[in-house]
């Protein structure tokens, strides 16, 4: 069974080794997601008792996929955005242990980023992604609206140098357009 949870910074903090777990596999496997390999235990925790520290200040929201009761997903709201920005939210870090995925882990995810967001008050949800992965569909699948492509933005395939055709994209999702279920327009 698939459970996706908020969780609290003690939670974080109980599951730390796990979301750890989580972020080693996923640069082993060549994700991009901002760190290069090797990429030692070390770091990936310092990584999330950051993000948890952000947690215990309101700067974040942290959630977990749970698949009969262990870790095997999260995701972040980084709430910390400009005083003008009161409405946006990045989100980040959308990591599924690769022996869990393809069973719409993630998109369950992205689901209670929405609902989270929503409940925080953030109407603009913004991101970035490896343009043509597996993550880009999803979003697109999910209603969110690409933006461009800068082009190599960042290293992918876990800090390898990028080929010519590397390209990162930026998608949003607008919660106050009508239709969407998000209160607003601000
Ligand atoms: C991107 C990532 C989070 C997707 O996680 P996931 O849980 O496998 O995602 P989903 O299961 O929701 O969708 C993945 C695929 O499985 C398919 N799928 C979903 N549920 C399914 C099911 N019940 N049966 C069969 N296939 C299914 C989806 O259609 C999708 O197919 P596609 O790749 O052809 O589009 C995961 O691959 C990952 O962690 N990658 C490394 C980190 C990364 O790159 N993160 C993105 C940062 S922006």
């Amino acid at each position: 069974m698939i459970e996706i949870r908020q969780l609290s910074a003690t939670e974080g903090r109980r599951h730390l080794a796990d979301l750890a777990t989580v972020l080693l596999d996923c640069v082993e496997g060549g994700a991009s997601v901002s760190f290069m390999a090797p990429f030692p235990r070390a770091a990936a925790e310092a990584f999330f008792d950051n993000a948890i520290q952000g947690v215990e200040q309101g700067d974040r929201i942290l959630l977990a996929a749970f698949a009969d009761s262990q870790l095997v997903g999260t995701v972040q709201i980084v709430l910390a955005t400009p005083p003008n920005q009161p409405h946006r939210a990045d989100v980040a870090k959308l990591l599924v242990m690769s022996s869990a995925r393809g069973q719409g882990i993630a998109a369950r995810l992205m689901e209670k980023v929405e609902e989270a967001s929503r409940e925080a008050g953030r109407t603009l949800l913004v991101l970035d992604t490896v343009t043509g992965s597996t993550a880009e569909r999803l979003y697109a699948r999910l209603g969110w609206t690409p933006v461009g492509s800068p082009t190599t933005l960042c290293s992918p395939m876990g800090g390898r140098a990028p080929p010519p055709s590397s390209l990162s994209s930026f998608s949003f999702k607008d919660g106050a357009r009508a239709g969407t279920g998000f209160p607003g327009p601000w």
